[in-house]
Parts: C-alpha cells; structure tokens; sequence
C-alpha cells in the first residue's frame, strides 16, 4: 500500500488523474468510478486533459461502485445521474459504456448478481477509484460488511444518511437503502485508489490504513489488497501515526516503481 500526502486538494486530483490517465493510455481501460465528493476534482483534472491534451475515454468501459434503491435513473441524486454530470458528459466516454446497478430493478437480488458477474465479464476492473465515508464505508459497504461479500443490499447507517443529506432536499429524503459492491468485488480490482480529504476523514482514514483489517472499518480491506495507492490531503492524513514515513517513502519513491 502506497499513501501519498499531498499539499493541497488540487495536488490530490492532479496525482489520482496521474494514475488513471497512466492507465487510459495504457489499454483499453475499465474503470471503476466512485461518486460522492471526493472523486469530483479528479474528474475534473480528467476533462480538463480530454479537452487541452486530448485524453481519450473512447475505448474505456466503466462501472459504478453503488446506488441508491428506489432513486429515480433521471433523479439528480441518482448516481447514475450524477456520474454522467461530473464525469461522464464531460469526456469521450461513451454513454453505453458506463454501467451501475439499477436501483430500481423489479428483483433487486438478481440485479445485484447480475451486476456482480457484468463486472467479471468485462475483465474485471483496471483502476478501481475509492471515497470514504466517516464511517470507514467503501462503495456503500457500511461496518460489519463481511470482507468477502459481493454486490448486494445494504442499509444506510444514520451517519451516512446524515452525511449524505446534502445531496437532497432533506434528511427524510436520504433512502435507506442501496445496491452496491461488495468488499471482495471491489477487491478484485488490479489497482485500488482511495481518495480522502478534510479533517472530517482522518479518523476513517486512520483505521483503514493504521487498524486492523475488520469489518467494523470496512474501508481496512484494502490492506488485504497487493496495489492500493491512498492519495490524502494534509488534514485527511493528520491522523495517521506514520505520516512521516509515507512522505519520505513517497520522496525517495525509485523511478521504476509502479504508480
Ligand atoms: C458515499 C458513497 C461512497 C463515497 C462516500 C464518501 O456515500 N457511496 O462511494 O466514497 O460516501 O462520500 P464523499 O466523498 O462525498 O465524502
């Protein structure tokens, strides 16, 4: 696990669209794409290399971590409404490409292993990006999430309901519960990146990267992970014991060491 401390915000999403345009160049990418707020400024670095550098998504495939149940497609706070806003309709990435699990599926159980095996068929996933939640949730994998589950329903703690109320008109409307995958899909990821800013993350952040690898931290599976980068901002990382070492294994990082 590599965890890199960047100066400022802009740093962060500058370093995570390194990794991800690193990859797109590569091959005909699959992506992994989280929503929330963390990721947004990573995306935008991203467009903004489509439009002046001519970075093209036209060979990528993409697959979203999760979804809300019983949230209209077309809703804004659907997440697959509000990928194609910060993401998506920004860049080349053709529409039909972009795949995430239907929160309104007549039989939710079978969409979710319906989804679980599309993202197995395609490959499987190059470059997996990661938010955090408050609780240490990953996708929407709240604690007590067994480290091995796959894409499934859950139910929303309050905390990220509170968290996540922002996005909608008032707690009330915030659902219970999601689709989303499960640990042991999103570990089959070849590259996990987890993205983390401000102050309100450094606990989360400390017990994925410095606790034990538990459930009750579910973000803590990515140590179980062989390449996981974790790009932090200063406060995200304020509350990690070996903060100094990861700056100086970072600065003295060989020159033929993978991103
Ligand atoms: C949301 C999403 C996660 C996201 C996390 C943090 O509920 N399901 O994928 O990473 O919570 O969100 P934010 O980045 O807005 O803090």
């Amino acid at each position: 696990m590599e965890v890199v401390i960047r100066s400022s915000t802009v740093e962060v999403d500058r370093t995570v669209a390194d990794i991800v345009e690193n990859v797109v160049r590569s091959k005909p990418a699959v992506l992994g794409l989280a929503t929330g707020s963390s990721p947004v400024g990573a995306y935008a670095e991203l467009a903004r290399r489509h439009r002046e550098d001519g970075l093209s998504f036209a060979q990528c495939r993409a697959f979203l971590l999760d979804e809300y149940i019983g949230i209209p497609r077309t809703a804004d706070q659907s997440y697959f409404s509000f990928i194609r806003s910060e993401f998506v309709d920004l860049v080349n990435l053709p529409d039909v490409a972009v795949f995430s699990p239907d929160g309104e599926a007549p039989d939710i159980e079978a969409e979710a292993h319906r989804y679980d095996r599309a993202i197995m068929e395609s490959g499987g996933v190059d470059v997996q990006i990661l938010g955090i939640g408050t609780d240490g949730h990953i996708g929407f994998n709240e604690p007590g999430s067994s480290l091995q589950s796959r894409t499934r329903v859950k139910t929303l703690t309050e905390q990220t309901r509170r968290d996540n109320a922002r996005f909608f008109a008032s707690e009330d409307e915030v659902p219970h519960h999601v689709l989303t995958q499960g640990l042991g899909t999103i570990g089959e990821a070849r590259h996990l990146v987890l993205i983390a800013t401000g102050e309100s993350k450094a606990e989360a952040v400390a017990a994925a990267v410095e606790g034990p690898l538990s459930a009750f931290c579910p973000a803590s599976a990515i140590q179980w992970h062989p390449h996981v980068s974790v790009i932090l901002d200063e406060t995200a990382a304020s509350a990690l014991t070996l903060a100094d070492y990861y700056r100086y294994a970072y600065a003295n990082k060989p020159s033929w060491q993978r991103p």
